[in-house]
């Protein structure tokens, strides 16, 4: 395993005066304090005997209970034996690799994809299946014909079942690295692959309340009861990523597994931040936590669209995603440009951003980079924009170091 690029630039975020596009962190302004003081006193006042304890592995009673009634209002038919509290999605992310992956194991992911859980993957030793991915995310055509390949290769073979890949990783709203979303032809086409090749899908959903334009499209088998869909939803965007809240929701059979390797790796989530998470969800605080973050955040990837828009040059092959909402922006360089080079050049002239390589798990995204617009305030992104323009202007006019 190695350290996540992330991480490692995370480092020089800290530096005084850089303007940090690298992480994606969301603003302290979104974070709750006032309510989490409330619930914070209440708590500690009326029921410190039992959230200062240690609760069962599945999660505390009281944020199950709000989490089945959450899920409910989204129209999923969950029981509770099949849900599962988490700390924090990366911990769902990794405790699925535990249970599914042995050596070798291949993995469909979209292509880029979110950095940790690649590592999460590679870390249980997972062999990569990139799914191409167009504005409209990924795209189903391809995948089919890879998967087609692929069960020529195994076909009638006994280990038919080992050949294929162990389940479909994907993030339709909002998607980390792009910024793009899944569209609502594709949710189906995904979904009807993945019947076709008896192939479990993992949606990884921590963006999709951060919706600043359209309307919310449909989980993925939504209407179905869980079984060919494992789902993964966060607290960490709308809350706080501090408190490490999260559950998976998936069939008993996956749960239960899920439940055994989660004792022995935790025991159980913080039972002092579930609480919070329950009293949180119990006191309606949720929706107007969406409204007033989403306002913020609005603005924030308007003024960066804008700037970007202004600022960058002509160049051809130079372009970016527009998102409908998320954290994040993808900026695609000309051909033949390598935005690890340049971010030397952007941290002297401070800034920074995730060069795109990161999110690629078989190569590729050179000329890529990822730019997150919820940690900077308004006015820096605008500054942080100009600078970055003029470092690709400058980089664009060097001669192309040619292998
Ligand atoms: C797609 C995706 N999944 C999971 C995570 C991890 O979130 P957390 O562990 O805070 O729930 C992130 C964090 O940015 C993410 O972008």
């Amino acid at each position: 395993m190695s350290r996540s690029a992330i991480r490692e630039s995370l480092k020089i975020t800290g530096q005084p005066g850089l303007i940090s596009f690298s992480g994606g962190w969301p603003h302290p302004e979104s974070f709750p304090v006032r309510e989490l003081q409330e619930i914070n006193r209440d708590i500690l006042q009326n029921s410190a005997a039992f959230c200062l304890q240690y609760c069962p592995t599945e999660g505390l009673p009281e944020l199950r209970k709000q989490l089945l009634l959450f899920s409910n209002e989204l129209g999923l038919k969950v029981r509770e034996e099949e849900l599962l509290v988490t700390s924090g999605s990366q911990q769902a992310l990794d405790l699925l690799s535990r249970v599914f992956i042995d050596p070798g194991d291949l993995v469909v992911t979209e292509n880029p994809s979110f950095v940790s859980a690649i590592a999460a993957f590679r870390g249980s030793g997972a062999r990569f299946l990139p799914a191409a991915m167009d504005t409209q995310g990924l795209v189903p055509e391809e995948l089919s014909a890879s998967l087609e390949e692929l069960q020529k290769t195994a076909g009638g073979s006994s280990d038919y079942a080992q050949n294929m890949p162990k389940f479909i990783y994907t993030i339709p709203d909002f998607q980390n690295p792009t910024g793009l979303t899944l569209s609502v032809k594709r949710r189906t086409g995904l979904l009807e692959i993945a019947e076709r090749f008896d192939l479990l899908v993992v949606e990884d959903i921590p963006y999709r309340w951060l919706r600043y334009r359209g309307k919310h499209l449909p989980l993925l088998g939504a209407d179905s009861r869980p079984g060919r869909v494992i789902k993964i939803f966060s607290l960490s965007k709308i809350m706080a990523p501090g408190l490490r809240i999260a559950w998976i929701i998936g069939e008993r059979s996956i749960i239960d597994k899920l439940v055994a390797v989660k004792q022995a790796a935790d025991l159980c989530t913080g039972s002092f931040t579930q609480l919070m998470a329950a009293e949180f969800l119990r006191r309606g605080f949720f929706q107007p936590a969406v409204k007033r973050i989403s306002a913020l955040y609005r603005g924030k990837m308007q003024a960066m669209l804008e700037t970007l828009q202004e600022r960058m040059p002509a160049l051809p092959g130079l372009q970016w995603t527009v998102p409908q909402g998320g954290v994040f922006i993808w900026l695609t360089l000309p051909a033949g440009m390598d935005s690890s080079e340049m971010l030397r050049e952007a941290v002297e002239r401070q800034i920074a951003y995730v060069p795109g390589t990161a999110f690629f798990p078989t190569g590729g995204g050179t000329n890529n980079l990822r730019l997150n617009f919820t940690f900077p305030t308004e006015r820096q992104i605008r500054d942080g924009i100009v600078r970055l323009a003029r470092v690709v202007r400058g980089h664009a006019r060097r001669p192309v170091r040619l292998a």
